[in-house]
């Protein structure tokens, strides 16, 4: 009996399908894809492949921003269940509500959002490049959704005027400047690395900041062999892989459940049934597309 990853490989080639998994996945997941990212590397990957199919290891605002960007492809999740808290924290009748109060201002919204979300923002972004994205609108003021922390980080690193939202991912903004200071009591001397999710008073105790790809070489160019990193904890193995004499060390309640229930048989089972099909209604499909594709042509 072949074992389940051979399956997928087959399957793999008979489907002309490529296996695109986020870096927050569990570490068997990680294993058999052909790409492990952050959220705008795997937009890049998904808007460029030449495969037929994209079965998406992540949760579900990451397989509907890959339709977009390739609406002629058929997009898979293998747990089309699996979804980010973030994201049902805006929805696209309050973005409209909060436009009309703010006639003059740019919407600048996290791709953690939902495709409906998507067609009412002037352009999307990533962690890794809602600097850069911000920065792009000039001096106009600027309506970040849904993530109160990342729009706080943008603020204070681009000086711009940003009204703010109150979402936030449970994942990050359950790390408290109390465990942040139990892990430097544990580990002292070590560097601290995080992500943009985390409060704003989280990262001021961070020595660096960066999206979940930028971590990787934040992590390298860190001068300690110890390091405290501030997010999900499905980083480890990438991080361990690229740098093998370090020692990571995370907040151990950060785990994000949803990203945690894509299995290798869920992936399996979405191949062999084509079940999961990433399906959005043609006019969501035109309207999310600008947006985002702005966001992949501005890199972080
Ligand atoms: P990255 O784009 O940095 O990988 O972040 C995605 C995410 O969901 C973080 O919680
Ligand atoms: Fe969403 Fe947070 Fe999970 Fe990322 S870690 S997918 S932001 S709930």
């Amino acid at each position: 009996m072949p074992s389940t990853a051979d399956r997928i490989s087959a399957l793999k080639r008979e489907r002309n399908a490529v296996i695109l998994a986020h870096n927050y996945t569990s570490a068997d997941i990680q294993e058999l894809a052909d790409y492990v990212g952050d959220s705008l590397g795997l937009s890049m990957k998904s808007a460029g492949t030449d495969a037929d199919v994209i079965v998406f290891c992540g949760v579900s605002f990451m397989g509907e921003t890959a339709k977009i960007l390739s609406p002629g492809k058929t997009v898979l999740l293998p747990e089309p269940e699996a979804r980010c808290a973030m994201a049902s924290m805006c929805t696209a009748e309050q973005i409209r509500l909060a436009k009309a109060r703010n006639p003059g201002a740019a919407v600048v919204g996290y791709v953690n959002s939902t495709a409906e979300s998507k067609c009412e923002m002037d352009v999307c972004c990533t962690s890794s490049n809602a600097v850069a994205v911000a920065r792009s609108l000039g001096d106009r003021e600027i309506l970040f959704v849904p993530d109160g922390n990342l729009g706080a980080y943008v603020a204070s690193e681009t000086g711009r005027s940003v009204i703010l939202w109150d979402g936030f991912c449970p994942v990050h903004h359950s790390i408290t400047v109390r465990h942040v200071e139990a892990l430097k009591a544990k580990f002292p001397g070590a560097a601290v690395i995080a992500h943009p999710e985390c409060r704003p008073e989280v990262l001021r105790l961070a020595d660096a900041t960066g999206s979940t790809e930028r971590m990787v070489s934040l992590a390298g160019e860190a001068g300690t062999d110890d390091v405290i990193v501030l997010t999900e904890s499905g980083m480890r193995r990438r991080l361990e892989a690229a740098h093998p004499g370090k020692r990571f060390h995370f907040p151990e309640h950060a785990v994000c459940m949803t990203m945690k229930m894509i299995e290798p048989a869920s992936v399996l089972h979405a191949l062999e049934t084509g079940e999961g099909e990433v399906v959005l209604d043609a006019e969501v499909l035109k309207r999310a597309y600008e947006p985002v594709k702005r966001m992949t042509e501005l890199a972080g």
